[in-house]
């Protein structure tokens, strides 16, 4: 099962899990579509070997992903016994489920009721707690450096300060790597409350270095203006100063201060969709391949993670306590300091 926002990757790990399971085991495998809502409908078909073959490198997900399907909150109903029920129906052994926190919050709770269950962590944020990467991520960091590079150009020729917003939640993650890749001048995360007024100063500053500014701003960042704070409003939010997004926003306060032009530009969910990079093609497979391991091997309960260049597993339990921010002390923001990019505060 997919469950949650799709992400580059999610077909390759599809296409392990059920390659590992039926040549090393001869496995019978089934597909839930939908995320959890196939769950709760009954809504299953077979995979066979040739269902997989060749998915690899396809973008989205063959199963489909319901966004906001969860049993225990379904229209405001508990149907997660009608879930399980369709569960135990189909004869399932045990669940692989692929998403991010909330999937995997839903996740444990039907590991707790009995359902056997493996996590494997996907998301374009890399918010997930205990695992050094997910897949989708370095195929969201692609896609915004390549949209800084193009940016870049067109700032030279028109001497303008470009601002463009990424993805990411609460994480900073996707704007702190695609802006390092791309060589942004000003880096703005959540993590780090921007103050405009710093900003202005350091667009200014690039403008008569080098005749423009490139801003990478995360949809999660927020400024602190004096002793009020600028709250970061995500596309779903109702707040009227969301609208737009944070990046339009910044470019509406530097329009006022500045004598360069600025232009703002909204990513979404372009980082999202498309093929995976060779690397997150790489990740998603071998964390399929880990996940098949540990249903052979009736490890139940935990999620796939990446130490280091190895896979491992943890509980669900410990991912199901939060996300996973980008550190103040994390090489990247250091680094991205130490160079002279200005991260607003
Ligand atoms: O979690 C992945 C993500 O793409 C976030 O970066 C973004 O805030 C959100 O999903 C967008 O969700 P939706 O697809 O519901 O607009």
């Amino acid at each position: 099962m997919t469950g949650g926002g799709d992400c580059p990757g999610l077909n390759a790990v599809i296409r392990a899990v059920t390659q590992s399971l039926i040549l090393q085991a001869g496995v019978r495998v089934t597909g839930i579509e939908q995320g959890f809502l196939g769950l709760i409908e009954g809504r299953f078909r077979p995979l066979e070997l040739a269902d997989v073959t060749h998915i690899l490198g396809d973008g989205g997900t063959v199963l489909g992903a319901h966004n906001a399907a969860n049993p225990f909150d379904w229209h405001g109903e508990d149907v997660s016994a009608q879930a399980l029920a369709n569960a135990r129906a189909l004869g399932l052994d045990a669940l692989v489920v692929v998403g991010g926190d909330g999937t995997m919050r839903i996740a444990h709770r039907f590991d707790q009721l009995g359902l056997p269950v493996v996590g494997v962590p996907k998301t374009i944020d890399n918010d997930l707690l205990h695992t050094d990467r997910t897949f989708g991520f370095d195929s969201a960091v692609a896609v915004v450096s390549e949209a800084l590079q193009r940016l870049q150009t067109t700032a030279r020729s028109h001497q303008r300060v470009m601002i463009l917003e990424t993805m990411g939640r609460y994480a900073g993650w996707i704007a702190l790597h695609g802006g390092l890749a791309a060589g942004a001048d000003i880096l703005l995360i959540p993590e780090v409350p921007f103050s405009p007024h710093i900003v202005a100063e350091a667009c200014t500053h690039c403008v008569a270095r080098q005749g423009y500014a490139l801003i990478c701003i995360a949809e999660g960042a927020h400024a602190a203006t004096g002793k009020q704070i600028v709250r970061a409003h995500l596309p779903h939010s109702p707040d009227p100063l969301r609208l737009g997004g944070v990046g339009e926003w910044l470019c509406q306060q530097l329009e006022g201060t500045l004598t360069s032009e600025v232009r703002s530009t909204q990513l979404g969910h372009i980082q999202r969709g498309g093929p995976p990079t060779p690397f997150d093609a790489v990740l998603a497979t071998l964390f399929g391949w880990h996940a098949a391991q540990l249903v052979l091997q009736g490890q139940f309960g935990r999620m796939v993670v990446l130490r280091g260049q190895a896979c491992a597993s943890v509980p669900l339990v410990d991912v199901a306590q939060g996300i996973r921010t980008v550190g103040l002390n994390d090489p990247a923001l250091l680094a991205a300091r130490d160079l002279g990019i200005c991260l607003g505060n």
